[in-house]
């Protein structure tokens, strides 16, 4: 194999990564989830290994392997996300990739729910899930550098600065998932490319459009300048 010569940046840091969807049960059959392929979550675990860093990676129901070099931990709810994220704390920084569903159902049946003749469709109550980002953002043992991604297709920038704030991150990588950019083999969720603009408080920085390989090795990078900056 090529010996990988680039200097270990993250050397000693450990870092955790959420990434995926989430799956809400309904029933013992059903699930509730959306259209997150976990692939540029999974990047960002991978590149930021390559420099070194200690990744702890949990990651929801996807269909890609757990990447090279990472320890991974696989849920599937967002109560088993958050859970899973707050044992692996302390950590030198967080990433927040994951796509955690915004809300389960109040209760999951617990047998196959059957249809009943007269009765119509189930309804389905829902309960707002634990922002998992929040949380850490403002954890009593918050890591020194929280990341975070914004899915939006409308208002985009506004949104992310709120998100930034409201959540207690430093970046939020936000994408822009409205119309032929959004869902789908070619589009942002499901697709190999990635356009991103990165807000923090001080400012926005448009990356051109790229692999989300690349825009991974180019967040890994990011994560490796402000680390540095703020353990010395
Ligand atoms: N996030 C999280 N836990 C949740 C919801 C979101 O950790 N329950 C994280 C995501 O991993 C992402 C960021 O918060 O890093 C923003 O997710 P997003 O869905 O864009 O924001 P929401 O706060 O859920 O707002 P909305 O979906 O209404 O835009
Ligand atoms: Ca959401």
């Amino acid at each position: 194999a090529l010996l990988d010569t680039r200097p270990k940046l993250l050397a000693g840091c450990r870092i955790i990564v959420t990434s995926g969807p989430t799956h809400e049960p309904i029933d013992p059959v059903r699930y509730i989830a959306n259209r997150s392929s976990g692939k540029q979550g999974h990047a960002i675990a991978a590149a930021l290994a390559r420099l070194g860093a200690d990744v702890r990676l949990v990651s929801g129901p996807v269909n890609i392997a757990d990447p090279a070099g990472v320890a991974t931990v696989h849920v599937e709810t967002a109560a088993e996300m958050k859970d899973a994220v707050e044992q692996l704390l302390p950590a030198d920084a967080a990433v927040f990739v994951a796509a955690v569903a915004d809300w389960r159902t109040a209760g999951t049946a617990g047998e196959k729910i059957k249809k009943v003749a007269g009765e119509g469709p189930p309804a389905l109550r829902m309960i707002e899930n634990p922002d998992i980002l929040a949380g850490v953002g403002h954890h009593r043992q918050r890591p020194g550098l929280v990341v975070g991604f914004a899915a939006e297709t409308q208002d985009l920038i506004r949104n992310a600065e709120a998100k930034l704030k409201k959540k207690g991150a430093d970046f939020i990588v936000a994408n822009d998932v409205s119309h032929e950019s959004g869902v789908g083999p070619t589009g942002v969720m499901g697709g190999d490319r990635n356009k991103v603009r990165i807000v923090s408080k001080s400012g926005v920085e448009e990356w051109p459009e790229m692999t989300k390989d690349e825009v991974a090795a180019r967040l890994a990078a990011l994560i490796a300048e402000r680390l540095k900056t703020i353990v010395v």
